[in-house]
């Protein structure tokens, strides 16, 4: 998406044809940060600490650190490694898998001496078709959004409540749950958004509000204990949020909290939409609560909060007494039956496995 008039994809192949660029988001939305990784420690550290982030953005990243990997030592031995080494950078969101398989699954059966180009080939692709997948999720959430515009008065935004950032920061472009909001709005669709800070990382506050304010979508940012209560007054239309992972019978994965806006969603009749590409969905499990691993990340992101203060300083502060244990779960699942569907690149499925088998029927089970 376009920053002060440039195009800026979340991450591409620097001018030198071989390292890796990337925005470091951690300093959004003060200030836009590029910075060139050469190695696939360099990967590991940029996606555990979270430089990179969101389930699209961390697939893509760790199959350039593929590439980066085979451009040193192409051998099984190492390709098993670097495997092993992004794996186990973050635990929950499934494109880290998927596309690490991807890249091995292609790599392995080619000899060495092929490997180093074809895993760059491998990778750029897993980027580009990121941006189509996310272009599809867009059309097909852009036409539920328009359903509910002929439901309001001439000129009455849909007011859209979105959780975390599941935008272009974190994907390669466009976004997920974004991408039908961008589209709306480029349409002429009125819409507004209510961006919940999303504690403890805000990457709500931090990435979603300046997405949507560099793109001119009218937005409020909103505690994340707002919904509910947003909801019960009939301001929120519809809830658009994006996923971790994504099981075979529709449960969804995703930042902590997502749990409890689909309650008060469905306890208020609000539809409830998840925006996902299809590398995002775990055909190997079926019960999200009990077979995802959930992320448990430092106390210190509950208990210290980052900003920037007048003098342009960027600054931890803490929160809570010293002696005061946080705990830090970082994502919860939502359970099927509260999800009005699921929004994917081949339209939009009932949140099932009948639904999810019906639009991908080359993973179900006969
Ligand atoms: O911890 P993060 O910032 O990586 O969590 C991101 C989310 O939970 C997103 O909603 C999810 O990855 C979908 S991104 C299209």
């Amino acid at each position: 998406m376009k920053v002060a008039g440039t195009h800026y994809r979340t991450i591409w192949v620097n001018e030198d044809g071989w390292s890796v660029d990337l925005i470091d988001q951690r300093w959004l939305p003060h200030e836009l940060r590029v910075e060139n990784v050469t190695s696939v420690e360099g990967i590991a550290a940029a996606i555990r600490d979270m430089w990179v982030r969101g389930a699209p953005l961390i697939g893509v990243t760790a199959a350039y650190g593929v590439a980066l990997r085979m451009r040193e030592d192409p051998s099984d031995a190492a390709l098993d490694a670097v495997w092993e080494e992004l794996h186990e950078t973050r635990p929950t969101a499934i494109n880290l898998r998927w596309a690490l398989n991807e890249m091995r699954g292609l790599l392995r059966g080619l000899p060495e001496n092929a490997r180093a180009s074809a895993a760059y080939k491998r990778a750029a692709e897993i980027a580009d078709e990121d941006v189509e997948l996310n272009r599809g999720i867009g059309r097909h959430g852009l036409a539920i959004i328009r359903e509910i515009a002929r439901t309001k008065k001439a000129g009455e935004p849909v007011n859209i409540l979105t959780h975390c950032n599941a935008g272009w920061l974190a994907t390669v472009d466009y976004g997920t749950a974004t991408s039908p909001i961008y589209l709306a709005s480029e349409e002429g669709v009125p819409v507004h958004v209510y961006v919940d800070e999303t504690r403890p990382r805000n990457q709500g506050a931090h990435l979603t509000a300046w997405e949507m304010a560099g793109h001119g979508v009218p937005h409020t940012l909103i505690v994340d204990n707002a919904g509910g209560h947003l909801m019960q007054h009939g301001m929120v239309d519809m809830v658009i949020v994006g996923t971790d992972r994504t099981t075979s019978i529709g449960d969804v994965c995703n930042k902590i909290g997502t749990y409890l806006k689909a309650l008060a969603a469905k306890d208020n009749g609000v539809p409830f939409y998840v925006a996902l590409p299809s590398p995002t969905i775990d055909w190997t499990v079926r019960d999200g609560v009990k077979e995802i691993p959930i992320e448990e990340r430092s106390g210190d992101e509950v208990s210290l909060v980052w900003g920037r203060d007048e003098d342009g300083r960027t600054r931890q502060v803490r929160i809570s007494p010293e002696a005061t244990p946080a705990g830090n779960p970082a994502f919860d699942v939502t359970p099927a039956r509260l999800i009005t569907g699921l929004i994917t690149e081949r339209g939009v499925a009932e949140a099932s496995e009948k639904g999810l088998a019906k639009l991908f029927p080359e993973h179900a089970k006969s």
